[in-house]
Formats: structure tokens, C-alpha cells, sequence
């Protein structure tokens, strides 16, 4: 029935909310749970050409992350001039069309760029040099900024709030490929109190061979490993990092891509790879202590939660307190979902004690 609704509703344009308590158009300004439609209209701001969406903000998550989405078309230009934070972990993960990160941090040696595509991920710890460019025509960056708050930034150097009638990702008549986002330099040097310090004599590298620089770099062509710490920048490309499969209601491969070890404790992400529920099996109720986001990357996630049960579909976002009971599923064949999870006592380390190391993208062909 709550599909039916929500389809229903979809269909001639409003938003869900009518249909169900958990359903939002803007990440709540205290803890709750809560779920956000991918382009969901409330609190976009433009930066240039780039949309930012905020769907998990410092208040919404208790100070824990946040979720920033950015929607943009490809540009001549960097999106935003070097520059590094020295409290946040900022990590980039590709949800749509492409885009080159660069990493640079002198006391681990790391002097790195990728260009990444769809399920590619780049971490960035705090104290890192970094930028990136946009470079398809219809990308959408998914950013996780731990802690939470770091939105306040764009709020600040926003160029002007985005409304469109249609939710359109962007404003394609605002591109223009000879200019960038980048702002100036004077702009970005006032921004140290949101911790954004330029570093204006950074020059990105630009000597990429099959997205990567340096050529020598691991990337879609073998295994990337994750950090032995959490200071060093690294790349992890779809389906290339650690996977693991666990076996419950339906089977989940689960890739982590910050663990307690790279989040120092503070936050873990990564994605699961859902079947459909195995023959009549009822998907175990969760209960965390800490706070976790789910974001759809591929397919359709159903989630149970506060009594509703729900459908997410590619980009839409769940949020879920530590001490909401929850259970979630595929909807169909196949679904992938990126998680955050608050602390380190987060969903991937729970399904981890009972799962096996594993070596495909794929879930085996019997149960
Ligand atoms: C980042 O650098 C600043 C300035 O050198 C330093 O105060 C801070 O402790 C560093 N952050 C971390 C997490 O090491
Ligand atoms: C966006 O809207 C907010 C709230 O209405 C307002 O305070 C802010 O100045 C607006 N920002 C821009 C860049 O227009
Ligand atoms: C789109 O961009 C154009 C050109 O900058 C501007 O005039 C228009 O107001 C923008 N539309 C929206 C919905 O932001
Ligand atoms: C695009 O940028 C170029 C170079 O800065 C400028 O000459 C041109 O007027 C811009 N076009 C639009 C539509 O803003
Ligand atoms: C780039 O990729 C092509 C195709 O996989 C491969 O033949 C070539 O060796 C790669 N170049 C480098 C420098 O790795
Ligand atoms: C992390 O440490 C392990 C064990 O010492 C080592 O095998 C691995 O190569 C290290 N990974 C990285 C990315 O340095
Ligand atoms: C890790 O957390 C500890 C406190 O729990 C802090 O002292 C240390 O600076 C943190 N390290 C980094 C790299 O953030
Ligand atoms: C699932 O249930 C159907 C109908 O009871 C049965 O035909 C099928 O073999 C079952 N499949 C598995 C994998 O248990
Ligand atoms: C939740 O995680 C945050 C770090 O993001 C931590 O400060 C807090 O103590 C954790 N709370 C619980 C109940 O584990
Ligand atoms: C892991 O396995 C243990 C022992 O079989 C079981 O009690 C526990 O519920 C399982 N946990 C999960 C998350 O599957």
C-alpha cells in the first residue's frame, strides 16, 4: 500500500509527505528519523554552476555527518580552488557521470589524482590538499563530512538559492564551460572559520593515464586496499576495494570503505550489495546505538521503520537515529545501497562478525 501511495504520489508531482510522517523536502533541524527524496527541493543552494543538496546536515544527525549532494554539469575549470580542512574528513564518492579528485598530503607522501566514476570513492582525512573538476556532462557527487555542520559553509558562499519548478539536478542555462566554480582567491581565503584554509600554490597534477595520476597508481585494473591509518588520503575503485559476504534474510556483500581504523572511530561508510530476500525469510529488525544514513545507488531499497514501511530508489536517502528499530531489503533482484553509520559500533561491524571474505561484485548463484 505505502508503495502504491508513494508511486502514486510520485506520478503527478507532489511530494510524499502527505502519505507518510517519515518522508521530508529538508533534513530536520534536530534528530529523527527521516527519508529524502533524491533533488528533494528544500535548502539547494547554487555555487556557480553546481547544485548542493543537503539530505543528513550537523542538526539532523547530531553533529555526526553530513551528506551533501552535488549535482552539476562538467566544466573547463577545478569546482573549487585547493584547498584543505584541518578538522573534517571529507570523502567523495560518485554517484552519476565522473569526476577527477585530487589528494595531496606531504607527511604520508601522497601526492595522487583519479578520475572517478559511478561507485568510485576517494577519502580524504583532514590536513589533505585537495580539490576536484567536474568532468561528464550529468554528475552527481555524493560527499560525506565528518563531523557534521560542514554545510554551513555553502550556505555562506552560496551565489543564490536554487528553486526550480521541475527539481531539474542543475540550471543548465548557469553552465558555461569557460567558467568554473572555483571562486576566487581572496573568497576562498576568508572562509578559514568554516575550517576551509586555501592552498593556493597547489597545482593539480594533470598527467592522468586511464584516470589515474600517477599511471603507476592501482585503478580498475586491481585491488585497492584502505589506509593503515586514519591520515592518509587513498582511492578505492567500484568493486575493486575489500568485500565481504554475509549470509542473513538475503545476502549482503558488504565493501567497506572507512572503517573504525580510517574513521578513527568516528564513522565508517561503504556499501552493501542486497539480493531479494531469500524464500519467505523476514528481514531481522536492526536496533543501533549510533546514527546510520543510507543512500540507494542502485535499484530499490524497502525500509521499515517508525511503523511505515517504505521505497527508496536510486539517490533518495534514509535517515535512521541510534535506537530506531529498522529493517531493510531489495526490492528487486539486486540492490546496492552506500551506508554511513556514527561511532564505531555501526551496521557494516555488526554484519562483519558473522560474514566471510568474498572476492566478487556478485552474490553466489544459490542460497
Ligand atoms: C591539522 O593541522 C593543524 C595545523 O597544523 C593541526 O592543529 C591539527 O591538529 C591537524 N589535524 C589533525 C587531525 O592532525
Ligand atoms: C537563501 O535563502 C535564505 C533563507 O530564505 C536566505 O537567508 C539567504 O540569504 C538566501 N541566499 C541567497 C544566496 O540568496
Ligand atoms: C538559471 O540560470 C539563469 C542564468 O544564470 C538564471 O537567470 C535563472 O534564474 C536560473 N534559474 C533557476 C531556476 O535557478
Ligand atoms: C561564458 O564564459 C565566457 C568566458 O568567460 C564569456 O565570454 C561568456 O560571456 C560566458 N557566457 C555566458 C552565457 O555566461
Ligand atoms: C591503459 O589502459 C589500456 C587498456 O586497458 C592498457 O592497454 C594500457 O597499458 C594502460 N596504460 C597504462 C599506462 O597503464
Ligand atoms: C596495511 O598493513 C598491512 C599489514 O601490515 C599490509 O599488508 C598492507 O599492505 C598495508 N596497506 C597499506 C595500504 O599500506
Ligand atoms: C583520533 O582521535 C583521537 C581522540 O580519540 C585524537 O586525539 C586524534 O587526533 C585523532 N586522529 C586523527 C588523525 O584525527
Ligand atoms: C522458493 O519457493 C518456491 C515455492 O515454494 C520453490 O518452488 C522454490 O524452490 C524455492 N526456492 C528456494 C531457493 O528455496
Ligand atoms: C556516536 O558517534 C559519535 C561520533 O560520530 C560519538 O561521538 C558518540 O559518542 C557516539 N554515540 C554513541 C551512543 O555511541
Ligand atoms: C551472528 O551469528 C550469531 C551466532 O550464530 C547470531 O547469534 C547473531 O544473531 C548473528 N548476527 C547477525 C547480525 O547476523
Amino acid at each position: 500500500m505505502q508503495l502504491l501511495a508513494s508511486l502514486a504520489f510520485a506520478a503527478i508531482g507532489f511530494s510524499s509527505a502527505a502519505a507518510s510522517s517519515l518522508w521530508v523536502t529538508e533534513a530536520p533541524a534536530y534528530v529523527r528519523p527521516y527519508l529524502i527524496e533524491r533533488f528533494a527541493p528544500a535548502q539547494a543552494v547554487a555555487v556557480g554552476p553546481q547544485i548542493y543538496r543537503f539530505p543528513v546536515t550537523g542538526p539532523s544527525s547530531g553533529g555526526a555527518f553530513s551528506l551533501i549532494s552535488t549535482a552539476a554539469p562538467s566544466s573547463g575549470d577545478l569546482g573549487v580552488l585547493p584547498h584543505l580542512h584541518q578538522t573534517h574528513y571529507e570523502n567523495f564518492f560518485c554517484l552519476k557521470g565522473g569526476f577527477q579528485v585530487w589528494a595531496d598530503k606531504d607527511d604520508v607522501g601522497v601526492n595522487e589524482a583519479r578520475k572517478l566514476t559511478v561507485g568510485d570513492f576517494g577519502a580524504v582525512p583532514s590536513n589533505t590538499t585537495h580539490t576536484f573538476q567536474l568532468t561528464e556532462p550529468n554528475s552527481e557527487m555524493t560527499g560525506v563530512i565528518q563531523p557534521g555542520g560542514f554545510e554551513d559553509l555553502f550556505f555562506a558562499i552560496a551565489t543564490s538559492n536554487y528553486t526550480a519548478p521541475t527539481m531539474s539536478p542543475f540550471n543548465y542555462t548557469a553552465w558555461n564551460a569557460s567558467t568554473g566554480a572555483g571562486g576566487d582567491a581572496s573568497e576562498i581565503s576568508a572562509l578559514e572559520a568554516f575550517d576551509v584554509y586555501a592552498q593556493l600554490d597547489f597545482i593539480p597534477r594533470r598527467d592522468f593515464v586511464n584516470g589515474t595520476a600517477p599511471s603507476t597508481s592501482v585503478w580498475h585494473d586491481g585491488p585497492n586496499e584502505l589506509a593503515n591509518d586514519s591520515s592518509t588520503p587513498y582511492f578505492v575503485a567500484a568493486d575493486y576495494g575489500p568485500k565481504y559476504l554475509y549470509k542473513g534474510s538475503a545476502y549482503e556483500i558488504v565493501q567497506p570503505l572507512i572503517t573504525p581504523l580510517q574513521g578513527n572511530g568516528s564513522f565508517t561508510m561503504g556499501t552493501l550489495t542486497l539480493s531479494r530476500p531469500l524464500n519467505g525469510s523476514i528481514p531481522a529488525s536492526i536496533t543501533l546505538a549510533n546514527h546510520t544514513a543510507f543512500q540507494v545507488i542502485e535499484g530499490g531499497l524497502t525500509m521499515e521503520m517508525s511503523g511505515e514501511t517504505n521505497t527508496l530508489f536510486t539517490g533518495d536517502v534514509a535517515f535512521i537515529p541510534g535506537g530506531t528499530a529498522f529493517a531493510y531489503w531489495s526490492l528487486g533482484v539486486f540492490a546496492k545501497v552506500l551506508y554511513i553509520g556514527a561511532g564505531s559500533e555501526t551496521l557494516d561491524q555488526l554484519l562483519l562478525k558473522n560474514a566471510t571474505s568474498w572476492e566478487f561484485a556478485v552474490f553466489p548463484t544459490n542460497y
